[in-house]
């Protein structure tokens, strides 16, 4: 090796292996056109896939970047999807394209709800850090955040020609808003649980037709009950009727509901708790409760006429009540293959009654259904199954095919071969409880080690199990390959290293020839055997066992060499450099140790993991090598100079194990996320010091995104506050507004000199050089702060006038004032100005930004364009401080 060394960056490639993750919801979407019922929305970690379920295939990835996805909502038309984020952050993509260029940042936390209204102009987002924000669509802006639930939001609507939302969370109420106001005049409290006082938690809350035309009723899910309340509206705000409990139906599951929904035209409700029983539900139209109540006082009538010729006396008239019962009905219940994460309903044709299912099972798979309601006795058909792009359970090992050309990954019931360029599944077999795995040299088999102990050797060509070897009583977790290519070696819990020849035999059944291996030695150890590795060149053998040691043999004595301690906790991953010169330890006590395999030496020892060092190897023919932790994180090393190349982040849990490709250009790590990730090796060289610079620079970002939102105030208490919160975006676009305002006054200054050398001189000087930028986009001081303005992210432009430092406000006063005098982007400019008025009072107030300032802006721009908006922003600002004692007032008469 040189002496001047290279590393050389490796990055994500792709993600697979996940079907459909489980922090977000199953989704049915429309695709440019494409008939309905096909294609469905689910997350996969940070992406969104959308699938064709027909076909079992990708059609789409709606490409996230670090968090992962915890909502999914298709806008009304059917164009556009609202993906909410673990961060708190919303994106909306365009399904034409797969693009995004609308975001809303303003939650502190993952998003867990997004509603649009029925025209898909405005967005509701509910979030774990309990607030409520209204978003505008079009403009691209908050509209206002809601506070006041206390603990998850589950559920948001916009009720139908309404302007009101209902909200309901984690929390036990149920809240309605007055967006008029943005406030919150009605909260139902207990969920009417008082008898089950331990169980009030809402998880759903859907709305129903509003075809009692005065009314809205709203289907909530507690614990076995679904419960309806009817809300009567009758005109006037103020006038608000209680709302009422209009009764409740029995599930036949007694756990909690953890999803409700109805389809679009609210004919069916579809239920399901923490298992794989889905149970629908029919909504009655008024012409069949009609029927159905005229047969219940026929029925009624008969039985009292009966009894009264039997006793003889004169009955009342009978009354039949009309019950929830009624008009929701049992309509059948759809048992899936596991448990229910997340279901979504859709009615093709609600008069044919025709009906798709959706759903998202918590073992990584999405199955479709679709029945007839209509029918007497409807049966579910299963439409389609998603499994094969993915496992059931966690991946534990994966291993890469001598010609780096296929990938092997191995769960506990199949293992799977991929295609590494396509991706594609070239092979899937059920296995048992696989641990360890390796390709046979020459690619045609595999051999996997299990927890029962098993070796199992499959056939690629034919996928087929060829043979089932009992070769230890306890889990195998350690398989390596000979230097020879001729013999493999075992290890495991049954405290043995066993070894293993190929052999090839002939098969009793077919009679041709086929591969087994052949037991030769053993040797016994004190200890379980979690990892065991050859020398490249086949000297020695080295064994981890579960005291945390790790002990060197001669491979063909079985004598005992050297053995290494250090490790606090059991070494679960080593590997020996390409040279048999170098062995790396990794543990459970998080560190890395590298040891020199002449005398057993420890080089150094690194701190390497937040958590267990799961997985380690190096990079075939050098003396770099790639561990992986629990910690969710893949790192690269260098075993010569102690230093930590890189950090590979995407896994959002526990990584398992890795694979490098025998030509070191590729990596395949697997996670408890579900997902397999694929690395690859770039020709971009990495300067460690950048590299820490940049991990600095993310390390900020982060802890950014978690600070608070920004104080705004005099609205902090308030029930409704901005949208948005402080990212490194509107950190930026405020740092872009202050260097343009910064130019702006060095202008002015340059001008005010100018003057005064001219008066001075008593004669015109040739001009003071314009700053460069200005020349290069030909524009003056002010009008270059404009563009600079109009160049901000609208939906980030309030939270970037918000963290302008204080000195600058003043002079971005006067420019504006400016603005507006000749003209120019009155909109953009009053709602710019509007939001300063309305959040910075105090600012101003110290400012001297007197009221008699105001009122000439006011004048200048009504007599500019017929914007009322900036009267009716004062105004409103009156108003709402009125209302809020107002408010006041009404609270304490209730308590
Ligand atoms: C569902 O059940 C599994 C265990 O079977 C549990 O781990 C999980 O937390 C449950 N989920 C909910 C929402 O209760
Ligand atoms: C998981 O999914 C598969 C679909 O391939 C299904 O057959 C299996 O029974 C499911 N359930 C569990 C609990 O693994
Ligand atoms: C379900 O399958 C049965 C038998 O294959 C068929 O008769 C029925 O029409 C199918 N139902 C639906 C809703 O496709
Ligand atoms: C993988 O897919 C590519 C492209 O379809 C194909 O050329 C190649 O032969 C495949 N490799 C394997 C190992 O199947």
């Amino acid at each position: 090796m040189g002496l001047t060394k290279q590393y050389l960056r490796y990055v994500a490639s792709a993600v697979f292996g996940v079907i459909g993750s489980q922090k977000a919801n199953i989704s049915y979407v429309t695709l440019r056109g494409g008939e309905r019922g096909r294609y469905v929305a689910v997350a996969a970690c940070e992406h969104v896939f959308i699938w064709d379920v027909r076909k079992g295939e990708k059609v789409l990835i709606l490409q996230g970047q670090k968090h992962e996805v915890t909502f999914i909502c298709p806008s009304p038309d059917g164009v556009h999807v609202a993906v909410g984020y673990e961060d708190g952050a919303v994106r909306i993509f365009s399904l034409l394209n797969g693009e995004t260029n609308v975001s809303f940042n303003g939650h502190k936390s993952a998003v867990s709800i997004i509603q649009y209204d029925a025209l898909g102009a405005r967005l509701v987002t509910g979030s774990k850090d309990t607030d409520v924000i209204v978003w505008d669509v079009i403009n691209e802006s908050g509209l206002y955040r809601l506070k006041g639930h206390k603990d998850v939001v589950t559920q948001a609507l916009f009720l139908k020609d309404k302007n009101l939302l209902v909200t309901c969370s984690k929390d036990s109420f149920v809240k309605w808003w007055d967006l008029d106001t943005q406030h919150c005049f009605k909260t139902l409290v207990g969920h009417r649980s008082e008898v089950r006082r331990f169980l009030r938690c809402i998880y759903s809350l859907t709305e129903m037709t509003s075809r009692f035309h005065s009314s809205n009723l709203l289907i909530s899910a507690e614990t076995e009950q679904l419960q309806s309340e009817t809300i009567h509206l009758t005109g006037s705000l103020i006038e608000w009727r209680l709302i009422l409990c209009a009764g409740s139906i029995l599930r036949e599951a007694r756990d909690r509901v953890v999803s409700l929904r109805t389809d679009t035209k609210n004919r069916i409700v579809a239920c399901h708790g923490n298992d794989s029983v889905l149970e629908l539900f029919t909504v009655l139209s008024e012409e069949e409760v009609q029927k159905k109540m005229t047969k219940k006082l026929k029925k009624a009538k008969k039985k009292a006429a009966k009894s009264q010729e039997e006793t003889g006396e004169e009955a009342a008239e009978p009354v039949v009540e009309k019950m929830l019962k009624d008009e929701i009905i049992r309509l059948m219940n759809i048992k899936a293959s596991a448990k229910i994460r997340s279901v979504w309903v859709d009615c093709l044709s609600c008069a044919g009654g025709e009906l798709k299912v959706a759903l998202l099972l918590q073992n990584n798979t999405v199955e479709t259904y679709s029945l007839k309601t209509l029918d007497k006795t409807p049966t579910a058909n299963k439409t389609a199954r998603l499994t094969l792009g993915g496992h059931r359970t966690d991946v534990r090992t994966l291993a890469f095919s001598s010609d780096n050309l296929a990938v092997l990954s191995a769960s506990g019931d199949t293992v799977k071969v991929w295609n590494r360029s396509t991706l594609q599944v070239i092979r899937t077999m059920a296995c048992e409880y696989a641990l360890c795995s390796l390709f046979v040299p020459g690619d045609r088999q595999i051999i996997l080690g299990t927890k029962s102990g098993k070796l199992q050797i499959f056939e690629l060509a034919s996928g087929s199990l060829l043979e089932t070897v009992d070769a230890h009583d306890g889990a195998l977790w350690s398989l390596c390959l000979a230097p020879d290519q001729r013999a493999i070696v075992s290890g495991s819990a049954d405290k043995t290293v066993k070894f293993w020849d190929f052999e090839l035999i002939k098969d009793k059944e077919s009679g041709q020839k086929r591969l087994t291996v052949k037991h030769t030695r053993t040797l016994q150890l004190e200890e379980d055997v979690l990892c065991v590795k050859f020398s490249p060149d086949h000297r020695l053998l080295a064994v981890s066992l579960l005291d945390c040691t790790v002990k060197v043999f001669y491979t063909d004595t079985l004598k005992f060499f050297l053995s290494l301690y250090g490790h606090k906790l059991p070494v679960l991953c080593l590997d020996i450099s390409h040279d048999s010169t170098l062995i790396a330890t990794g543990s459970a006590d998080r560190n890395v140790k590298i040891w020199g395999l002449d005398f057993g030496d420890c080089h150094r020892s690194m701190f390497a993991h937040d958590d267990s060092v799961m997985f380690l190897q190096f990079v075939p023919k050098t003396h770099l090598f790639f561990t992986a932790g629990k910690d969710r994180k893949i790192k690269q090393w260098d075993a010569d100079k102690f230093e930590h190349i890189q950090t590979l982040e995407g896994h959002h849990r526990e990584v398992w194990c890795l694979a490098i490709s025998p030509n070191g250009d590729h990596l395949v790590s697997s996670s408890h996320d579900k997902s397999l990730r694929l690395w690859e090796r770039t020709r971009e060289p990495i300067i460690l010091e950048e590299e820490r610079e940049m991990e600095r620079e993310a390390e900020f970002e982060e802890s950014m995104a978690k600070g608070d939102v920004p104080v705004v105030p005099g609205e902090t208490q308030g029930e409704a506050a901005p949208a948005g919160k402080k990212t490194i975006e509107t950190v930026k676009a405020a740092e872009r507004i202050m260097e343009a305002l910064e130019i702006y006054k060095a202008e002015a200054r340059k001008m005010e000199d100018h003057k005064y050398a001219c008066e001075h001189a008593g004669k015109e000087l040739p001009p003071p050089k314009p700053n460069p930028i200005l020349v290069a986009f030909n524009v003056t001081p002010s009008r270059y702060v404009l563009d600079v303005i109009k160049k901000v992210r609208s939906s980030e432009l309030e939270v970037s006038l918000l963290v302008l430092p204080f000195p600058y406000i003043p002079e971005l006063l006067q420019l504006f004032s400016s603005y507006i005098q000749q003209g120019l982007e009155v909109e953009l400019v009053c709602r710019c100005l509007f939001f300063l008025l309305k959040c910075g009072g105090c600012r101003l107030d110290v400012m001297g930004f007197n009221s008699a300032a105001l009122q000439f802006l006011q004048r200048e721009i009504e007599s500019k364009e017929d914007v009322m908006f900036f009267a009716d922003a004062t105004g409103k600002l009156e108003e709402k401080k009125k209302k809020r004692r107002k408010r006041e007032r009404a609270i304490l008469t209730i308590a």
